[in-house]
Formats: C-alpha cells, structure tokens, sequence
C-alpha cells in the first residue's frame, strides 16, 4: 500500500490490517504508551474544503506519532491560483514526507500520487472518503465484535460517503443496502463493483433497505460544494431521514452512524441522533486511531 486514494484500490487484508493497527493505537494512547513511529516527518495537509474532524484528528495524530503536521489552506497555497498539481506534487514530494489532501475532485488527488513521489492520503473529494470509512468500520467491529453476518443499511444521497461505505463494508464481508432517490445514485464503478461483488442491494424505500439492519448510516443531502441545490435537495430527500420509523425496520441492537457534520430534522431526527450518541461520537473519536495506522503505514518505513 503506497497511498489512500478510495477504498477500490485497498484488498479486504489491507483494511483489516489497518484496524488491528488502529486498535493498537487506540489502546496505547489510552494507557499513555509512546508510540512515535513518525519522528522527524512531516505532513502537508492541503485543504479545499472546511473541515473540522479531518483537519484536528489529522494534526493531533501526527504529533502524538512524533512527527509535525503543516496545515496548507488552499487560499494561501499557488494552488488556489491555478499552479497545476502536477507541479505541487513534484514541489511537495521534495519538502514533506506524506500529504493529505482535501479538495473537489478525486483526479486531482490521483494526479498527487502520480506525479508526487510520497505517500497521498484523501482526506475527502466529491467521489470518496476513505479516511472515514475506515473509522467506521473500526467503530463497527468496537461495537459488534466483528462483521460477519452484519446487514449495514445507508439511507439518503449516494455521494462520497455512500460510495465508499459500499465498498468499504462489502470489502470486510458485509451485507449492505443502500435506499437513495433514483437521481441521486452513487457512482457508476462503485455499483459495478457492488454487483459483481454481491451481497449488496440498492432501492428507493427506505424501510425495505432498513429491514434486519445491523447498522444505518447517513449523511447530510447537500455536502460541501453543493450548498446552492440545498432547498432542491431537501424536497429529493423528502423521505429519507432517519427516524424512528425507520429503526422500527432494522434490528433492536441497531447502530447508528454518521460521518458528522449532521443536519439534525433533515436526514437523522434529533432524538435518534441523541439515542445514539455515543456511537456517533466514538465514531468521530476513532478517525483519530484510524488515521495514525494510515500515517503509520505509509509514512514509517519511508
Ligand atoms: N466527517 C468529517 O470528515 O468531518 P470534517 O468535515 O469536520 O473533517
Ligand atoms: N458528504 C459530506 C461529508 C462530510 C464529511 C460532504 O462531502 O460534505
């Protein structure tokens, strides 16, 4: 594994990899054992979108691992001005020791790996969120113990959350659902690659998506960069929410999930969010473990 571009390029024993290893940093930051795998190394993190989980969990991981993160704004970056990519990676490759990008479209972050010669790390595009899926399913096998025979439902827009979930969580040997309105479909090679896998359903209801689930997943209906199609969204989207209905359908030990940040009375109920809190904020809390076994295995032994 020399980068984290999207779930696609990783094999179920690279995921599972990851987690044992983000485990392990879990529970040594827990008891207060050192662990700087990164000492001396730098990491840029260039961010065309806000953020508030991928840039704090990134620069606090890379400091308990010894090494120094660099937070890159875009605004301030040549970047920001037209300098192409392929020439910040070459620039980049020369200073740093890894970057983490986060930005619009997945080719640019392709374009990092190709022409750069470090490790890329996608901190979120409009096609893909690695990094949170693989917090996720940390979360998942925290709570469940494991992923076989898990059912894991996603209700709402197919975008970069509900392209990797399916991939993600297919990849570990889940079954998984996903209930989008036709329009708002996840992308075209992450279906191909969910039906040829199988064990994966995709429907416009919500119940029969949320029927036996283990976990539900959502996300908001207009993610960054989508904010001027909100209200158009918001009727599309009518239906969709997260509710307790919808809970009624899935099993009575079912999780709950969201990537955060959450619109609360659009696509989760505030009271399902507050019943599951816990779960959604070890969620959060685990992008942090995540993230280092990242950082750790592509940036170690560099
Ligand atoms: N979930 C997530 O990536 O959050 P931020 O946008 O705050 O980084
Ligand atoms: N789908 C959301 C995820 C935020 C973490 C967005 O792209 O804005």
């Amino acid at each position: 594994m020399k980068h984290l571009l999207k779930m696609l390029d990783l094999s179920s024993e690279e995921i599972i990899d990851l987690l044992n290893l983000a485990d392990q940093l879990k529970y040594e930051r827990k008891h207060n054992i050192p662990h700087p795998h990164l000492q001396g190394k730098t990491l840029g993190m260039i961010f065309q979108k806000a953020s508030t989980r991928t840039r704090v969990s990134f620069e606090t991981g890379m400091v308990q691992l010894g090494g120094y993160p660099l937070f890159l704004s875009s605004n301030d970056l040549q970047i920001g001005r037209g300098e192409p990519v392929q020439d910040t990676a070459r620039v980049l490759s020369r200073y740093l020791d890894g970057i983490m990008i986060r930005t619009f479209a997945q080719q640019e972050v392709e374009d990092l790996a190709a022409y750069g010669s470090i490790p890329i790390i996608n901190g979120l595009t409009d096609f893909c969120h690695p990094c949170q899926v693989l917090a996720d399913l940390m979360t998942i096998r925290e709570y469940k113990g494991g992923f076989s025979g898990l059912k894991m439902c996603y209700i709402g827009d197919g975008n970069n959350m509900a392209n990797s979930l399916i991939v993600g969580g297919l990849k570990v040997g889940m079954e998984v659902s996903i209930a989008c309105p036709n329009d708002y479909q996840p992308d075209r090679k992450v279906l191909d690659f969910a039906e040829q896998n199988g064990g994966f359903m995709m429907t416009d209801s919500p119940i029969a998506a949320a029927e036996n689930a283990d976990i539900i997943f959502t996300d908001v209906w207009a993610s960054m960069g989508q904010e001027s199609e909100a209200e158009k969204r918001k009727i599309a989207f009518r239906g969709y929410q997260v509710n307790d209905e919808l809970l009624g359908a899935a099993h009575s030990d079912c999780m709950v999930q969201h990537c955060l940040p959450a619109h609360r009375g659009e696509e989760i109920t505030e009271k399902v969010f507050e019943a599951h809190a816990n779960e959604i904020f070890d969620e959060a809390e685990n992008r942090l473990h995540a993230q280092k076994a990242v950082l750790v295995k592509l940036m170690a032994n560099q």
